[in-house]
């Protein structure tokens, strides 16, 4: 068990919440070799949202997601998505890992990449089949590249193909572990338009985790940012920032500027402006 009291009452369950977690908690190992990383997260998300969570290094946001995503169990709480307990991988989510065009197949082409996230689902004549590939591969701007393979295209190609493989299973709820951080800053900047796009097109949940303060005040509707661990929310920031966002004008605007320094201010343990 947790060698550490877990003190905060979990909010009362938002009846709107289509993902929602109630006193999540994990330790890894036991004894003197427990490793108390997550200690309490209360969150609720609403369908639809775009919700960041950023917080320092090793605090567990890698294991949060994959508990939310039911690919590791949790020590304590719950995770329920569409009022439905999570016990195993729920097959309307999807989850992107940060170095997700590793998980690509190499010997596929991009249309077999796109066609492997759904032909386990049922039956689709070649024709339909055919069709989402290419809706898919059209809506990341890869329509002309169908029949190339991973290892014949950039690295920000292969990100934008495996976006594809994983909207083409049609999911409602997307997770995100740092899924930009292994690209340029022009990239990056491309892929976050990109997701936006995506996202308002699909009326995705999504949820993601990242270390970079601008990313998620640039993406987000809220941001929930944890504490060291044993892990809790030290706070969640509503971004009131318009949509649709622009890399230079939302990123120049007062409250853009506002809330990355407060969120600074609290990862680096600065003290708070007067
Ligand atoms: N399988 C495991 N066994 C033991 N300890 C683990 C395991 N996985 C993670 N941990 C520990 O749990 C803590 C949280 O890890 P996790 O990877 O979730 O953090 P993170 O916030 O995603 O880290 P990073 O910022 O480096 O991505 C860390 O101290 C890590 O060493
Ligand atoms: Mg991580």
């Amino acid at each position: 068990m947790s060698a550490v009291p877990i003190t905060t009452p979990p909010v009362p369950n938002d009846p709107g919440a289509f993902i929602s977690l109630q006193g999540v908690g994990k330790h890894y190992g036991e004894g003197d070799a427990t490793v108390d990383a997550i200690g309490s997260v209360t969150l609720d998300i609403r369908q639809g949202e775009f919700v960041s969570i950023v917080g320092p290094s090793g605090c567990g946001k890698s294991s949060l997601l994959q508990i939310v995503a039911g690919l590791l169990a949790g020590s304590r709480g719950t995770v329920h998505i569409a009022g439905r307990p999570v016990t195993e991988p729920p097959a309307s989510l999807v989850y992107l890992f940060q170095q997700y065009s590793r998980s690509l197949f190499p010997w596929m082409t991009a249309r077999e990449n796109v066609r492997f996230a759904f032909e386990h689902h049922g039956r689709l004549d070649r024709k339909a089949s055919d069709e989402r590939c290419e809706k898919y591969l059209s809506m990341v701007g890869l329509r002309d590249n169908i029949n190339r393979y991973p290892w014949e295209m950039s690295g920000g190609m292969q990100q934008r193909l495996a976006i594809a493989r994983a909207l083409a299973a049609e999911p409602k709820v997307l997770l995100l572990d740092e899924p930009f951080s292994a690209v340029d800053a022009l990239t990056r900047m491309e892929l976050h338009d990109l997701m936006l796009r995506l996202w308002k097109m699909t009326g995705l949940t999504i949820l993601l985790v990242t270390h970079d303060v601008d990313e998620a005040v640039f993406l987000s509707d809220r941001i929930a940012l944890l504490s060291p661990r044993p892990t809790q929310i030290a706070a969640v920031y509503t971004n009131h920032l318009p949509r649709p966002r622009h890399q230079v004008s939302t990123r120049e605007e007062p409250e853009f500027l506002a809330l990355r320094n407060q969120l600074l201010r609290r990862l680096l343990g600065a003290p708070a402006e007067s």
